[in-house]
């Protein structure tokens, strides 16, 4: 950025402020399975989780989002549901459940809870009635079985492929032993997709949600949104699929069908219903993997669901054109629909931003890890800065890098089997929390625990315990510590105010609300700070008059003080 004085030059937003906790909520991703092992398996669990509310609150974070923790035989780490409405052991039981609800509720942390209504696992009572009561069976009709093509049906009845690699059918054997019906698994074959042409499904899922609002969860974050219906007669993908080993993420014909949006009508109508007769605010926020913003918009709009991740902001390049165009769709786009934008950096399912940003191959080579380091920081300032809600995925406050070098035997992801190991899947971003430099698993599990961490920690992962960098004011911790609480202190930062100020290229810069800049160095120079405007907080210790290459700035400008 010059040094020439900054005006703001085109809007976007308006002026209406925030109101209910979603809108502008930052929330943590709980990943149960990595966060805090309470009973020595190895395996983190709710109990972990109420265990580490403290360190939440103290990172000042608005609400929890738990990955699934239901019965499920975990051949997708529980996404895999066995049964909806029940906890699996290694994660505890509904009590711990309920106290986990009580004790965030009490430090004022909400807790979102995740639904997997597009498939559930092979052992699902209603999948097991369906294998047993045999082809055209009402219970049958809740999943999509169809008969094979080729002579004996022994071809999968179209050319649909999975996402975790291969074709997304398998066929079963009928009750008699004879070679049978084909069932439709976007994803694993552990995972058989509902019809939800069905009603019994609709009813099923109302129950679900039903269950899991009674007992006083704050939102829903709902899996594969857009994938509920396929499209009729379920046709071949029409066009030449790529991408050989998996899935594609847009095939017209699996994703996206109009129907959906009725479902998510019937949702919102359902937890607004909670929200008016409890007086809390109950949200819907939907993972819809579309690639077209437009697209994603429809699914946010007033009556369906409240927010979506916006995933474009995610994968993102470290390029400040980049950024700014995307931030350009979320805010002109997603935002344009009447709700606000869901950004996020880094999930359970993608490869964490240290190691995206570090200019390696993502997920496979290292790159420069303190470079992936010193961007992550002034990327975090960016996404906080932004009008909408951010999505942390835990670790991600610790500047974790991805552990790119797990060997195979260790590796669970099915991507990484389906794909006969081309793709090494995600367990690299999954691997259990360091807690404490000098302890076994890093306390990850409690002193004396005989068995190792389900994933392999790797040494260097005591260099980003927490106990380390709560004893460093320069840590990444400390640095999104102070992100979010001066996010709360500062009113302009919860506005939905939104402005670009001119900037030379490689850089990003806008202000929010009254007088509150943000500016992002993408280019390999140094840039002047706005003009008479004062340091609020940088991504750097070098951030102040300048900004060096690599960093972010909040300023709060002359004509706010
Ligand atoms: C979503 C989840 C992912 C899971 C998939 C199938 O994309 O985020 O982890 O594997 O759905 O349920």
């Amino acid at each position: 950025m010059s040094a020439e004085p900054i005006a703001p030059s085109s809007a976007s937003g308006s002026s209406q402020d925030v109101l209910e906790w979603w809108r502008n909520g930052v929330i943590y991703q709980v990943y149960v399975r990595s966060f805090q092992d309470s009973d020595g398996d190895g395996v983190g669990d709710l109990d972990g989780v109420r265990s580490r509310l403290p360190y939440l609150r103290s990172l000042g974070v608005d609400g929890v989002w738990l990955n699934p923790f239901y019965a499920s035989p975990q051949h997708d780490h529980g996404y895999d549901v066995a049964d909806h409405r029940a906890v699996h052991p290694e994660y505890g039981d509904l009590d711990a459940f309920d106290r986990l609800v009580r004790d965030a509720h009490r430090l004022d942390i909400k807790v979102i809870v995740d639904v997997v209504p597009n498939h559930c696992s092979i052992e699902h009572p209603w999948f097991e009635e369906a294998v047993a009561a045999g082809p055209g069976s009402p219970e049958r009709g809740r999943f999509h079985f169809a008969d094979g093509r080729g002579e004996y049906g022994e071809l999968p009845p179209n050319n649909w492929r999975s996402i975790f690699g291969g074709p997304a059918w398998r066929r079963i054997s009928e009750p008699d032993g004879s070679p049978g019906q084909w069932y439709l698994h976007t994803f694993a074959p552990e995972q058989a997709d509902f019809n939800w042409r069905d009603p019994d499904v609709a009813d099923h899922f109302e129950e679900v949600l039903r269950f899991w609002l009674d007992r006083g969860v704050d939102g829903l974050r709902i899996d594969v949104a857009h994938g509920l219906h396929k499209r009729e007669g379920l046709p071949d993908h029409p066009f030449a699929i790529d991408d050989e080993l998996t899935g594609d993420p847009v095939n017209p014909y699996a994703w996206n069908q109009p129907e959906v949006h009725d479902v998510w009508r019937s949702w919102r109508a359902l937890a607004e219903g909670y929200s008016e007769r409890t007086g809390r605010p109950r949200a819907l926020i939907g993972e819809v993997g579309l690639l077209d913003a437009a697209q994603l918009a429809d699914y946010q709009r007033p009556d369906e669901l409240h927010q979506c991740f916006f995933f474009e902001f995610l994968r993102a390049p470290w390029d400040a054109e980049e950024f700014s165009k995307v931030i350009d769709r979320g805010l002109g786009t997603v935002a344009a629909a009447g709700s606000p934008v869901a950004w996020v950096l880094n999930n359970h399912d993608m490869p964490r931003s240290v190691t995206r940003y570090a200019g390696g191959a993502p997920g496979v080579a290292h790159g420069d890890i303190d470079l992936g380091l010193t961007r992550a920081r002034a990327a975090a300032l960016l996404m906080l800065a932004l009008p909408g809600s951010a999505y942390l995925y835990q670790g991600e406050e610790l500047g974790l890098p991805e552990v790119t070098d797990l060997p195979d035997h260790v590796l669970t992801d099915p991507m990484f089997r389906r794909t006969d190991g081309a793709r090494r899947g995600r367990d690299g971003c999954r691997v259990p929390l360091p807690w404490a430099a000098g302890q076994d698993s890093f306390g990850f599990s409690p002193l004396g625990t005989p068995v190792p961490t389900w994933l392999p920690q790797p040494e260097w992962f005591a260099h980003h315990s927490v106990d380390r960098q709560l004893g460093s004011g320069e840590s990444m911790l400390q640095l999104y510590r102070e992100a979010i609480a001066v996010r709360r202190r500062v009113p302009a930062l919860s506005s939905v105010r939104f402005r670009w100020l001119p900037a030379d290229s490689g850089v990003v810069a806008f202000t929010r609300g009254d007088g509150v800049a943000c500016v992002v160095n993408c280019s390999p120079r140094p840039v002047c700070a706005p003009v008479g405007s004062q340091l609020l907080l940088g991504s750097d210790p070098e951030v102040g008059e300048k900004l060096p290459p690599n960093t972010a700035g909040w300023f709060l400008l002359e004509v706010a003080r």
